[in-house]
């Protein structure tokens, strides 16, 4: 690990990193397209749009986006239209920031924040610490030349301060809990600052990144494993006990047809209990996990009845608490599940970018809420 301090990396003193890496020409000019390519009208005779999302929701609406994609005008054109808050579905996380050296590359992330920017739409940060990301850079660190603190506060300094007065949040610790919920998961962060020091370091770092920006925890599974929600909520007692700078609840969501009813508005309940906002922050429900592959029609009603509960829950906290509600993707063919079953379908637009029967049940809950 290089000790000298050319530009953003892990071991350079804050305040001496170099904020202005070199963008890509390729990215520069792909984000131009991308934004050149929503001022599109519809062209003559095509069907009139659904009303943008955000236009019936008084609350902002999300969606996780990757750079690339935002150059292809239908993306682009659908996260303009329906979206209020853009969450990177992975180019704002150490695996694509951190390099080998400790350098970061901002490069897509900024590409991001540019079309957020330019479209009047809040960022979201995801993630600073992740237990599934332990990118070299860190693994390989000279602790002779830099703490590992120091290493982790410099890169969540270096990453909040950058989008500072555009994130309105970061998910400052990411799936914090077990997935048995038996109790909180080991991963490099806890092993090197400890379990209670990796959120003491990463917060206050975060906060003192940027004081305006809401920083949460953020986990998954929460409405179907309950020994994890428990595991979940104790966390988050003791954080704030502890004045761990907590400033907000995330519940990923990502959810399948068979989920029962009633369990994610039973799960929003619980957690508001804290009083804090909470972000619905990845809501995607697959049509294939459980048994109703072969009943699609069954899989999809069922799929549109979650959202709208999703919705109608979410409307109902308090709207001090309700800071967002993302979906993890727009179209199905966008979806991280595709990558773990082909036939899965679970987004609100499908492969071509047409409001499902998912979309109508989000806009009639919106409608009532
Ligand atoms: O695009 C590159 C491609 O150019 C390259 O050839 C390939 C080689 O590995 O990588 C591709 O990037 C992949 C990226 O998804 C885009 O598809 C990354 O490797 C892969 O790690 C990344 O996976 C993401 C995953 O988090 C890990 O970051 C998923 O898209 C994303 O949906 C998933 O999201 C997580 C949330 O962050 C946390 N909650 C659970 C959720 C689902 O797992």
């Amino acid at each position: 690990m290089k000790s000298s301090c050319e530009g953003d990396r892990l071991s350079c003193p804050t305040g001496q990193l170099n904020l202005s890496p070199p963008v890509s020409r390729r990215l520069v000019l792909a984000s131009g397209l991308a934004l050149a390519a929503c001022g599109r009208e519809p062209a003559l005779g095509q069907p009139i749009a659904e009303p943008p999302l955000k236009s019936l929701a008084n609350f902002p609406i999300g969606t996780c986006v990757r750079a690339p994609e935002l150059a292809d005008p239908a993306y682009a054109d659908l996260a303009a239209r329906h979206f209020s808050q853009l969450t990177a579905e992975w180019e704002m996380k150490m695996e694509y920031v951190v390099q080998p050296d400790g350098s970061f590359r901002f490069d897509r992330a900024d590409a991001i924040a540019a079309f957020a920017r330019q479209h009047g739409m809040r960022l979201f940060g995801h993630a600073l610490l992740w237990y599934a990301n332990e990118p070299e850079g860190f693994l390989k660190l000279d602790e002779t030349r830099q703490s590992f603190e120091g290493a982790v506060r410099n890169y969540v300094t270096a990453m909040v301060s950058r989008y500072r007065g555009l994130a309105a949040g970061w998910d400052v610790v990411n799936e914090p809990v077990m997935e048995n919920g038996e109790g909180l998961r080991e991963s490099l962060w806890s092993r090197k600052l400890g379990q209670t020091g990796q959120f003491k370091v990463a917060f206050e770092a975060a906060k003192a990144a940027d004081p305006a920006a809401v920083l949460f925890i953020n986990d998954y599974h929460l409405e179907s494993r309950p020994p994890k929600l428990r595991t979940y909520m104790r966390l988050i007692e003791q954080l704030l006990k502890a004045g761990v700078p907590l400033g907000g609840i995330g519940c990923q969501t990502h959810s399948w047809s068979e989920l029962p009813a009633g369990s994610i508005t039973a799960t929003l309940k619980a957690l508001a209990g804290f009083g804090l906002p909470i972000h619905l922050s990845e809501m995607d429900v697959s049509t294939v996990q459980g048994g109703l592959l072969a009943n699609r029609t069954e899989a999809e009603r069922r799929q549109a009845r979650l959202y709208a509960e999703a919705i109608e829950a979410f409307a109902a906290l308090p709207e001090r608490q309700q800071f967002a509600f993302t979906v993890w993707g727009m179209r199905d063919k966008d979806s991280w599940l595709k990558r773990e079953n082909a036939l899965d379908t679970p987004l609100l637009f499908d492969d071509l970018g047409r409001p499902k029967p998912a979309f109508a049940a989000v806009t009639n809950a919106l409608r009532r809420s």
